[in-house]
């Protein structure tokens, strides 16, 4: 227990606190302040530029130095500068290109119980109900 507790405090001493993402949140394409992270840092979601210009939303592993990409919405279309993914109050979750060429849409069960998103330490990106159940 000892050790474990030792070997933790560095990493939590440099952590943000944690927070849930909020309904009406977003994040926009442009290098600057664009991830959501897991309680623990492990994994990131948010935009990566893979071009000038071109963005992937993603999430990849943010601990390693190599920013490996596990997963992304729109591989085969990138977005471009100034593009948004957004949590609405009515809890569709979206991702549209700034020019409108390209959408997507998270496959919720329900969007009416929608009370928050999260980015998990397990990798997974869940919209949850108000009582933590993943949508
Ligand atoms: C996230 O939201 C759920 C449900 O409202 C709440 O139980 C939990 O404490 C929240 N977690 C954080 C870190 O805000
Ligand atoms: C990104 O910046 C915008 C504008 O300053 C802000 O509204 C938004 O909350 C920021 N997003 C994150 C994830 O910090
Ligand atoms: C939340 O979602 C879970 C399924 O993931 C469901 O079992 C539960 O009843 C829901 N709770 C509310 C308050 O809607």
């Amino acid at each position: 227990m000892f050790f474990v507790l030792l070997f933790l405090l560095p990493l939590s001493a440099t952590a943000q606190p944690y927070r849930n993402v909020t309904l009406g949140s977003s994040i926009t394409a442009n290098n600057k302040n664009s991830t959501w992270l897991s309680p623990s840092e492990e994994f990131a979601f948010g935009f990566q530029q893979i071009i000038r210009g071109g963005y992937l939303l993603a999430i990849w592993f943010n601990k390693i130095p190599e920013r490996t990409i596990v997963w992304s919405a729109n591989r085969d279309n990138l977005v471009q500068e100034g593009s948004k993914v957004q949590l609405f109050a009515d809890g569709r979750f979206e991702l549209s290109d700034i020019r409108g060429g390209f959408k997507w849409t998270a496959a919720a069960t329900s969007r009416d119980g929608v009370a928050y998103g999260a980015m998990l330490d397990t990798g997974n990106f869940v919209l949850a109900n108000s009582s933590s159940g993943a949508l």
